[in-house]
């Protein structure tokens, strides 16, 4: 969700006034989301590279999200919605940590849309993580640390949500063309939209857009297209 600051400025307005626009693209984008029928959404909301802005920033951002974490419950239950975090987010402040756990356990039977933001997230730092469980334990069983560190689907069981499944599609906003360190491991075959879009801007109809994108991909995870060039190849399930 690239561009607050940026939309901001170019209307002589403080940064923060883009970011509360930003809560909004949020709303819109969740609630079309979830009537549209997607699976899961994963909304990068603030990664481990941001606590390095000024304090000032970082404090309204961490209000910004304290406040929408209360005031989307409503809409987080009206929808069905199970609201999940990924991240270290032992280093938030606790008062945001306890409306999160809140707005976690309240919605933690919904079936609807999974709605996860990334909070104080880095994929190397997910991966830096998972490893570190495997050393911790294969200090009481290091045959079965060896065994998960033996597959991708073992290695995935160490990380954040290890039932998250691989985005299908990547949306970057703001006309940047790089992943900043966003799900490493889990974009590997991801189909990757990008938009000069600022993501206050960012509504239904580019949302509709950048599905229409998607749709006209061909997707082969390394393999063939049937009847095309040669035979199929197994494809790896939806990764
Ligand atoms: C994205 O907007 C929101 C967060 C990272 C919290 P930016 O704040 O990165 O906006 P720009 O890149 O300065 O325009
Ligand atoms: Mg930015």
């Amino acid at each position: 969700m690239d561009g607050n600051g940026r939309w901001a400025q170019a209307r002589g307005e403080p940064r923060i006034v883009g970011h509360e626009a930003g809560a909004e693209s949020v709303r819109a984008i969740t609630r079309e989301c979830a009537r549209l029928g997607v699976g899961e959404l994963t909304l990068y909301a603030f990664s481990n590279e941001n606590w390095k802005r000024p304090q000032e920033e970082v404090d309204l951002l961490m209000g910004l999200l304290r406040r929408y974490l209360i005031d989307e419950r409503p809409e987080i239950m009206d929808n069905d919605i199970r609201f999940r975090v990924i991240g270290r987010t032992a280093s938030m402040p606790e008062p945001v940590l306890e409306e999160m756990r809140q707005t976690i356990s309240m919605s933690a039977d919904n079936p609807g849309m999974v709605l996860r933001l990334a909070l104080s997230y880095g994929g190397r730092q997910e991966i830096i993580d998972a490893a570190a469980r495997l050393v911790e334990l294969a200090k009481e069983d290091p045959a079965r640390a060896a065994a998960l560190a033996a597959s991708e689907d073992g290695f995935r069981s160490q990380l954040y949500e290890p039932g998250m499944r691989d985005p299908d599609l990547l949306i970057r906003t703001a006309g940047e063309q790089r992943i900043s360190n966003f799900l490493l491991w889990q974009i590997s075959y991801s189909e990757i939209h990008v938009t000069s879009v600022m993501w206050p801007e960012f509504r239904e109809a580019q949302l509709h857009a950048a599905f229409a994108d998607y749709q006209g991909r061909e997707r082969r995870f390394g393999g063939l297209i049937e009847g095309v060039g040669g035979e199929r190849t197994d494809r790896t399930g939806d990764r």
